[in-house]
């Protein structure tokens, strides 16, 4: 069956929502916004049964809710599509613990300030290559290659393979929800892959993230091998595309708002008003919305949903409740007060957000210190990614220098 039959364009945002629709990347914000207005949850069919909170209060249920609502399933997609593990996001308590006890170190504050320099370098070496340009295009030039840099230096995977990443993440978040056979196909493409990296470390350790992995044990036990596979897996997954699609979203911004740029260069790097202004890029363009399997029958916001109906957890949305923010729709570079739930919240919350944040602010300083009167190039257009990881895919700019 082709996709076209199966995903007409929506029309129907709050009995018909689908996050693969064409009008979704660009237009989320608005999306949420309009269905909030008229009702907390959203439901669908396209995917069996599947629920939308849009509400602050909505999304915090399901996220805290771990009896009700497992990680087990983390994406809307087709209900019979293989899963494969991918821990601690893919697990449950009380195993999920464990999990994320052993991935937790790697991404601990002192090792992120110890990565600041070099990370600093390599951002400074990418606008060198831009020497002489009048344009460039800051997410496939600058945003996308940061968090690649990072995460290889962590894991220790090679960062020569960076176009592959790129793919799989592609394939397997943009298409394989509605696709079977695509999501087996890039579930084996990475686990080859994968395995080779760790029989190689099981050889040859070296103080890398993979030797790790490839030696976990949990009391003295070796952990399975289909799980150290899947924590490179996620790595792979949840460490590039969502620091890629923060940082360039915070860019694709400030290139349409250069008030804020020159205040931001005004002052020092340590500044609290680059603390807000990328707390602020986070909330208000929150790239991440994951999802649950509904365990049991239960009411969400007043809604009744039913043991294995789907539960999108719509983090971004809840950043845009006006119940839970003043002034919402309002971007404020130095938004005092912000408890936006990018990261999500509960157990789950996300391992990697030092290492997210230490990349989008130093990223976003080199940038906007490099050229601080950039500035979109509507001529042209900027293509989002949809569904679970939103974020611009090309970011036009004309340098102005
Ligand atoms: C701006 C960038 C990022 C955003 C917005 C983001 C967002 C999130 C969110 C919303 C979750 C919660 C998932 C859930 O509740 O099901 C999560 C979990 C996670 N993230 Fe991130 N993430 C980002 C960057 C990173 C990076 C760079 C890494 C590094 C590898 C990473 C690793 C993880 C891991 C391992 C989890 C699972 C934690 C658990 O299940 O206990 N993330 N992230």
């Amino acid at each position: 069956m082709s996709h076209h039959d199966d995903h007409p364009p929506v029309t129907d945002w709050i009995n018909d929502w689908d996050w693969l629709d064409d009008q979704w990347g660009e237009n989320a914000i608005n999306i949420w916004n309009d269905v909030r207005e008229q009702c907390p949850v959203a439901t669908t069919d396209r995917y069996g049964r599947a629920y939308m909170p849009v509400t602050m209060e909505g999304v915090s249920a399901v996220a805290k809710d771990t009896e009700n609502f497992s990680s087990m399933w983390i994406s809307v997609t087709r209900p019979d599509g293989p899963r494969s593990p991918a821990p601690p996001i893919t697990s449950d308590p009380p195993e999920h613990a464990d999990h994320r006890r052993l991935l937790l170190p790697a991404f601990n504050p002192r090792k992120m300030a110890a990565m600041e320099d070099e990370m600093r370098e390599f951002c400074r070496s990418l606008i060198a290559k831009l020497d002489g340009d009048d344009s460039a295009d800051a997410a496939e030039q600058y945003a996308q290659h940061i968090p690649v840099h990072g995460i290889c230096k962590i894991t220790g995977m090679p960062e020569e393979d960076a176009d592959r990443f790129r793919d799989w993440i592609y394939r397997s978040l943009q298409l394989a929800p509605k696709d079977n056979e695509v999501r087996a196909a890039v579930s084996s493409e990475m686990t080859a892959y994968i395995e080779v990296l760790l029989n190689d470390r099981i050889k040859n350790p070296k103080d890398d993230l993979l030797t790790e992995v490839a030696v976990a044990k949990f009391d003295g036990v070796d952990v399975d091998w289909t799980l150290k596979v899947g924590y490179i897996r996620l790595m792979i997954v949840a460490g590039i595309d969502t620091t890629w699609s923060a940082l360039g979203s915070g860019l694709w911004h400030f290139a349409q708002h250069n008030d804020e740029v020159q205040r931001l260069v005004a002052v020092d790097n340590d500044d609290p008003l680059w603390g807000t202004a990328i707390e602020e890029v986070l909330r208000y363009y929150s790239p991440v919305t994951m999802a649950r399997r509904v365990l049991n029958d239960v009411e969400i916001s007043g809604c009744p949903v039913k043991a294995d109906d789907q539960m999108l957890l719509t983090f971004p949305a809840a950043n845009h409740d006006p119940a839970a923010f003043e002034n919402a729709h309002e971007f404020q570079l130095d938004r005092a007060k912000n408890r936006h739930v990018a990261f999500g919240l509960g157990v789950h919350r996300c391992a990697g957000s030092n290492l997210a944040r230490m990349e989008m602010s130093i990223g976003t300083q080199e940038w906007l210190r490099a050229f601080p009167n950039y500035s979109l190039d509507t001529t042209k257009k900027t293509k989002w990614a949809n569904g679970q990881v939103r974020g611009p895919r090309n970011i036009p700019v004309n340098l102005n220098r």
